[in-house]
């Protein structure tokens, strides 16, 4: 694997997903195949899941890790040909060139401005990153993918049923504030990789991005979606057509204990952070239904999996 963008770098779905639950059952089995390689990881962000287990699954195959919260360094100019004379201090071009003599691997973090949708849809500090890398780079989150996150979705969906034909609903829930779309984006383009078809449920007005919603199906009535769900991913996203804006709080789509009761004593997934009580109720949090936590381990095996890749690539 050179570069971790999307899924449409991983050569073989099936194999990924084996090799992380071969993280899970031996996680210092490759210790050796990092050493003397480092890691930086660059945050323009905030996190705790994506930070601590890239950290621990880079640490657990012997590589070193710097994680950087790019608050602290310069702020970069991503236009060519553009006279430097205000805020910019240091253009993308430089940056990716030296951290490329200090890296074996980076990873970035980069959240959308959810003003406009184009800018946003170019994926530009991670996409220039690439540009210029002369080392794989790893998504930690980008504008508009996350594919950390729904490599573990994938894996904790594997792990949890024997069945291939699952009834896998995606269920927007209410927040206070305006997400991105980069969960959902690629946990659908995951899952239709591994031949899943997804019943997207939300309000209308919150219709995802036709690129990732090819083959995925829309049902507006989130009650008739959960009818014997045999998982159900939670999560919210601001509007598309509307972009960046929140439409209406909708409380009413909260994910609760009675509504889980509708489906195929389904699963209940979420990437977090989650607020409780806005998101998802207590009662569902803390229900049976929740896989929640063996997806945010799954992030650990999975990340291991992809550095682990792409350390048999470049060694
Ligand atoms: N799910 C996830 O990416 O969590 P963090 O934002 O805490 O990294």
């Amino acid at each position: 694997m050179k570069h971790f963008y999307s899924v449409q770098d991983v050569r073989d779905l099936d194999d990924l997903i084996l090799t992380a639950q071969g993280m899970k059952a031996h996680p210092y089995k490759y210790q050796g195949l990092g050493k003397g390689k480092l890691m930086v990881l660059l945050f323009f962000n905030p996190s705790l899941r994506t930070k601590l287990s890239t950290q621990k699954a880079a640490m657990n195959l012997g590589m070193q890790v710097i994680s950087m919260d790019m608050k602290d360094s310069w702020a970069w100019e991503f236009e060519d040909g553009v006279t430097m004379r205000f805020d910019k201090a240091e253009h993308i071009k430089e940056a990716a060139n030296v951290i490329c003599r200090y890296a074996d691997i980076i990873g970035i973090r980069s959240f959308p401005g959810l003003k406009n949708k184009e800018e946003d849809y170019k994926d530009q500090v991670i996409q220039s990153f690439i540009k210029y890398s002369t080392k794989p780079v790893i998504n930690l989150e980008s504008a508009i993918r996350h594919p950390l996150q729904s490599c573990a979705d994938l894996m904790t969906i594997n792990d949890s049923s024997k069945f291939d034909k699952l009834k896998i609903v995606l269920s927007w829930a209410p927040h206070p504030k305006a997400l991105p779309q980069a969960v959902s984006n690629s946990f659908l383009e995951w899952m239709s990789a591994a031949g899943h078809k997804v019943t997207v449920t939300h309000p209308k007005g919150y219709e995802l991005d036709d690129y990732f919603m090819n083959g995925h199906i829309i049902e507006y009535d989130q009650e008739k979606a959960l009818k014997n769900a045999d998982f159900v991913y939670v999560k919210n996203w601001s509007s598309v057509s509307a972009y960046g804006q929140c439409l209406s709080q909708e409380d009413k789509w909260m994910i609760t204990k009675s509504k889980l009761s509708l489906t195929n004593n389904g699963k209940l997934l979420h990437c977090l952070p989650v607020r409780r009580n806005v998101v998802i109720s207590d009662d569902a949090m803390d229900s049976e239904h929740s896989a929640i936590y063996d997806l945010a381990e799954n992030r650990l095996h999975t990340a291991q999996a992809v550095i682990y890749h792409i350390l048999r690539d470049i060694l």
